[in-house]
């Protein structure tokens, strides 16, 4: 059992949230209600029922049922709901900035317009009190080209996302697959990030910051079986965002006993607490800390470590990003008397 005191430092530190899929927030309630208002049958009878299905092997099994659960998203409203149910729970986690990952290919290939896509998750961000940017994701298993033609649909509205990355099934999907989109990505100004070695090897880590140029990864767990990469990402301080709940969802680790989070810290890097697709994985952000730190040997001086992380990490502007800095050392000195 966590020592009490220690839970309630972690539940009221301030937060950033650096990844989060937002149509893995979808709770199988609200999915339920969409399917009903929108007129799209479900092949689950009911919300018990979806949930049962929700025991995962490896991440193909999850995005197997990630994908069927986005199919009730049509309407700009229903972005929006999804949006600002996420941004509601987070807020009660203290999370003070979230940046949001959404992956329009999911919904334009079911005819959803692009623009009804962005308009309604970025309306939720802007209705809410928690600081909120939005980054598109690239579905690794379709094709470059694919890519390219989202991203020339999303230009138009390109003042509502400041990054791009790369999600979906890892393995035989490398990096430089997208080598030439990403070239433009990073012409066009945007800050871009991709998941590596979360099942893939370090080298597809590698690629992802030597082809790709990305400034953080998401996952990157896998990193440890790589000494000099390990180092490299040390001294270069490039940001993992770590997803301890997913990470044991989907078998990365057996339990979280196993997790690495410390060994990553230990080795001097930057990693983060995030919650992935907390609708799917059992947890949003106090639930990933409140179990990583129940099961491995982490204290306050981690907690402290990994809330400065995340605002470090994050995309904001120097001086937003030394506030919350500040909120989060002044939290921890009220903390330790
Ligand atoms: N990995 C890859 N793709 C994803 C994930 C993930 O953890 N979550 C949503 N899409
Ligand atoms: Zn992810």
């Amino acid at each position: 059992m966590l020592n009490p005191q220690l839970r309630a430092v972690l539940e009221g530190m301030p937060k950033a949230e650096l990844h989060i899929h937002i149509e893995g927030s979808l709770e199988p309630e609200l999915i339920f209600a969409l399917a009903k208002r929108n007129n799209v049958s479900l092949p689950y009878a009911s919300v018990e029922a979806l949930r049962a299905a929700y025991a995962f092997t490896d991440l193909q099994s999850f995005l197997d049922i990630y994908y069927a659960g986005a199919s009730v998203l049509l309407q700009e409203q229903d972005f929006y709901d999804m949006t600002a149910a996420y941004l509601q729970r987070a807020a009660a986690d203290n999370v003070r900035h979230a940046e949001i990952f959404f992956d329009p290919q999911t919904h334009t290939a079911r005819g959803v317009p692009i623009k009804t896509v962005i308009d309604g998750i970025y309306r939720a961000c802007q209705d809410s009190p928690v600081s909120a940017t939005l980054i598109l994701s690239f579905l690794r298993h379709l094709s470059e080209e694919d890519a390219f033609a989202t991203l020339e649909e999303a230009l138009p509205y390109r003042d509502k996302y400041l990054g791009i990355g790369l999600d979906s099934s890892e393995l035989g999907n490398p990096p430089e697959k997208f080598a030439r989109v990403f070239a433009r990505c990073k012409e066009l100004g945007f800050r871009l990030v991709a998941h590596a070695g979360e099942e893939g090897p370090p080298a597809y880590i590698e690629t992802a910051l030597d082809v790709l140029k990305v400034e953080r990864i998401d996952h990157g767990v896998r990193c440890l079986d790589d000494a000099a990469l390990t180092q490299r990402l040390a001294r270069e301080r490039i940001a993992l965002t770590v997803c301890p709940l997913s990470n044991v969802k989907l078998c990365v680790f057996q339990h979280m006993g196993q997790h690495n989070l410390l060994e990553l810290l230990d080795a001097g890097i930057v990693a983060t607490v995030n919650s992935d697709d907390p609708a799917y994985f059992g947890g949003y952000m106090n639930d990933n800390f409140i179990a990583t730190f129940e099961a491995l040997p982490l204290g306050l001086s981690h907690a402290q470590r990994l809330a400065r992380n995340g605002f470090t990490a994050a995309f904001l502007p120097p001086a937003e990003k030394q506030k919350f800095l500040d909120e989060v050392d002044a939290y921890f000195a009220a903390a330790a008397v």
